[in-house]
């Protein structure tokens, strides 16, 4: 217990005076603000976050880091998706409930539904793949079980991930993502102590940035490390440009990356950085990605860039997959946003947010054919909704790859497109 120095100067915070702490009025304090919103304060005692860099460990397979799928899957699963042509699988991110399990039991729930027993192989989920932010707040093995292999006891199909800064945030103790290397980059398919009584087996990705290859499409996986805003660095950098040039062509190259390029958020906001590391890789080898995938901000949005020859560009953001607080977007103006509005970017490129949820957590899920990207967002019920509401259809899109355009059969927006233009009109775009 401190020992009460004087007039208000009695408050218990680790060794450190309270700035504001009133004066002359007792050494009782009640009714203010936590002094950690005024900034530079421990909140609740926690320790100090550490979020510099952190170099990455030793790949655990062989360059270029590609990974088949056909690997984990039984050989007539993966010749159905080859036959249907058609691939099937979940995405979501920043899914750890460390301070209540409940949200991300709630979602994962909603995916085990979204299987259906009696169709074919290639209109099921053949995995779940995460976009990082898997164990809260430091990757910590010990939390991989709670975290982790409980909730998904149940999802019958195997789960890919890249890791998210809280992956990688370690403790004193542990190396820097020690828990993901043992669990998403293991060797071999053993199971893990952590995994206690689930069944599932460690995954075998061969590092902890890398390519997952499948017959319909492929996943350049980036690991944005541990600073705000993420920081991707050489060599991985010019793998990303590698892998741009070397992938073929006749299937979409889809990047998955923790932090957002592209967010309209009021917490996080995109990442100017991130971009710069994608845009520079594209451009010098002349291929820019279909799809960007990305976590960090807890909630959904489908943003998509305008690309000056025509083209579009969807940037999604998939994080209200289980940690129990959700980000809030932001206001412009003061108000609400009503999708579509259309932003300008730092370097004043047009993006749209097209969709979004801020007060649902849910999970994506996507068909990917030779011609077609088809999105499916879905929110599960909050912890005070019944549980029979099942999962609601908040989006849905498809996205010809090929000519890399959505084609227009979007669900309608809620409100009639006049009133959205009357709201965007006169408004001074934002920088995002
Ligand atoms: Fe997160
Ligand atoms: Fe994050």
């Amino acid at each position: 217990m401190a020992k009460k120095t004087g007039k208000g100067r009695g408050r218990k915070n680790g060794d450190r005076p309270v700035k504001d702490a009133p004066q002359g009025a007792g050494i009782y304090v009640f009714g203010r603000a936590r002094p950690s919103q005024a900034g530079a304060y421990p909140i609740h005692g926690e320790p100090e976050r550490d979020t510099k860099f952190r170099p990455l460990p030793s790949p655990t397979g062989a360059p270029p880091f590609h990974f088949d799928l056909r690997s984990v899957i039984p050989p007539s699963d993966y010749q159905a998706l080859v036959t249907a042509k058609k691939l099937t699988f979940h995405v979501n991110g920043d899914m750890g409930g460390i301070k209540n399990g409940m949200d991300q039991q709630l979602v994962a729930r909603g995916m085990e539904a979204d299987f259906k027993p009696k169709a074919p192989h290639s209109d099921n989920p053949a995995f779940l793949y995460i976009l990082g932010d898997c164990v809260y707040y430091n990757g910590e093995v010990k939390e991989y079980y709670s975290q982790f292999y409980e909730p998904y006891e149940f999802f019958p199909r195997p789960i890919f991930a890249v890791p998210g800064n809280h992956d990688g945030e370690s403790l004193a103790g542990e190396e820097p993502l020690e828990g993901f290397l043992r669990n998403f980059c293991a060797k071999s398919p053993l199971k893990m102590p952590e995994a206690q009584d689930s069944n599932r087996t460690a995954m075998t990705q061969p590092n902890v940035y890398w390519t997952l290859l499948t017959p319909l499409a492929n996943f350049v996986g980036l690991y944005s490390n541990v600073p705000a805003g993420g920081e991707i660095t050489a060599p991985q950098s010019e793998w990303l440009g590698k892998e741009l040039k070397s992938l073929s062509k006749d299937v979409p190259l889809i990047v998955t990356l923790h932090h957002p390029i592209y967010s309209a958020d009021d917490h996080h906001s995109g990442s100017t950085r991130m971009k710069k590391v994608v845009e520079s890789a594209a451009e010098k080898v002349g291929r820019h990605p279909d799809m960007v995938l990305a976590g960090h901000v807890h909630n959904y949005q489908r943003i998509t860039k305008h690309v000056k020859d025509g083209t579009q560009v969807p940037y999604i953001v998939v994080g209200a997959g289980g940690y129990y607080n959700l980000h809030h977007m932001m206001k412009v103006d003061g108000e609400n946003m009503i999708p579509p509005v259309t932003f300008k970017d730092k370097e004043g490129d047009p993006v749209t947010l097209d969709r979004f949820s801020a007060d649902h957590h849910g999970f994506m899920r996507m068909e990917i054919t030779n011609k077609l990207i088809v999105g499916r967002y879905y929110t599960v019920p909050r912890q005070h909704e019944p549980y029979t509401k099942g999962n609601q259809l908040l989006d849905y899109f498809e996205f010809d790859w090929r000519a890399k355009r959505y084609i227009p059969n979007t669900l309608p927006t809620p409100v009639p497109s006049a009133v959205l233009t009357a709201h965007v009109r006169g408004r001074k775009a934002k920088k995002l």
